[in-house]
């Protein structure tokens, strides 16, 4: 199994990278997650194009054309004989000095990216699964795919700790998203999602959902709601790259619509694989 160090597919043990990477002293990179369905990548130019968004917002630049990054992510994963799984990509901004500000002369970036094998989460995409509440303390940047995750971190923790799959974050009473996803409530057929906004991450799985939604004539309304409403709604999903359309039967053992995987949820779960390769 080979994995990618700049442009130079190597063994993993082959790779070195700096004591004083940026990556690693600051956190100073952005990352993507991409899902590998059958062999081949899903929503490859999005998540590359989100890629160079984040990179663009933190001024790092990437030394390879998008069509030339989508090429090696391909070759990776061909080479690896992967089938089902995922790709974890991150850039930092390269190895120097250490100072807090950028490194002067600018250096290379560095590259990593490898292939794993996953399965999806049959049982909790058809059970549902647990979450509770955390508030959220992360910055007003979470916009950003950034390496800097200790504010996620700590917050599935908190949830993990409780017995839960996903923490449910929220700033005073409103909810923004999860610590690794997307949140949605669907209340008398409308589903209702935070705007894209600062404060949360523009899921790519969630601009397929909002898609899918079109397909099975449920409404969107991209309006933040709160705690509080959350509790009420007849169903609440989650989502991700890996979670895909997760439904949330509890909050804080509080018991959300049924308690079980709701009907819309499971409507958007078909329309969802309908998309995949
Ligand atoms: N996390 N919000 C946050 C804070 C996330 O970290 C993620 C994804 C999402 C969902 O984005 P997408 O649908 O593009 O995966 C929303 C990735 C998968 C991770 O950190 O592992």
């Amino acid at each position: 199994v080979k994995v990618l160090w700049n442009d130079q597919f190597v063994q993993e043990e082959d790779v070195k990278i700096g004591f004083e990477d940026r990556g690693y002293q600051f956190g100073d990179g952005i990352y993507e997650v991409i899902k590998i369905y059958n062999g081949d990548m899903f929503t490859a130019k999005e998540h590359i194009d989100r890629l160079y968004a984040s990179a663009d917002k933190i001024q790092l630049v990437i030394p390879y054309t998008k069509d030339v990054m989508h090429k090696m992510l391909h070759e990776l994963i061909e080479m690896n004989e992967l089938q089902d799984g995922q790709v974890y990509l991150q850039v930092t901004r390269g190895t120097s000095m250490r100072q807090h500000n950028f490194p002067v002369p600018a250096v290379e970036s560095v590259l990593t990216a490898y292939t794993k094998e996953t399965t999806r989460p049959h049982t909790q995409l058809e059970n549902g699964v647990k979450a509770c509440f955390v508030e959220d303390v992360r910055w007003l940047r979470c916009d950003i795919k950034s390496l800097n995750l200790l504010g996620n971190v700590l917050a599935k923790q908190e949830a993990v700790s409780k017995d839960c799959y996903e923490a449910v974050l929220h700033r005073g009473e409103t909810i923004t998203e999860g610590s690794s996803s997307n949140m949605y409530g669907i209340k008398d057929g409308v589903l209702y999602t935070h705007p894209v906004s600062n404060l949360m991450l523009n899921g790519i799985t969630r601009q397929v959902i909002l898609n899918c939604c079109e397909e099975v004539g449920l409404p969107v309304v991209e309006e933040a709601f709160t705690k509080a409403q959350a509790l009420e709604m007849d169903e609440m999903i989650m989502s991700s790259t890996n979670a895909e359309v997760m439904p949330i039967i509890s909050i804080d053992d509080k018991i959300i619509g049924t308690g079980k995987r709701g009907e819309w949820a499971e409507k958007l779960q078909l329309a969802f694989e309908k998309r995949i390769p």
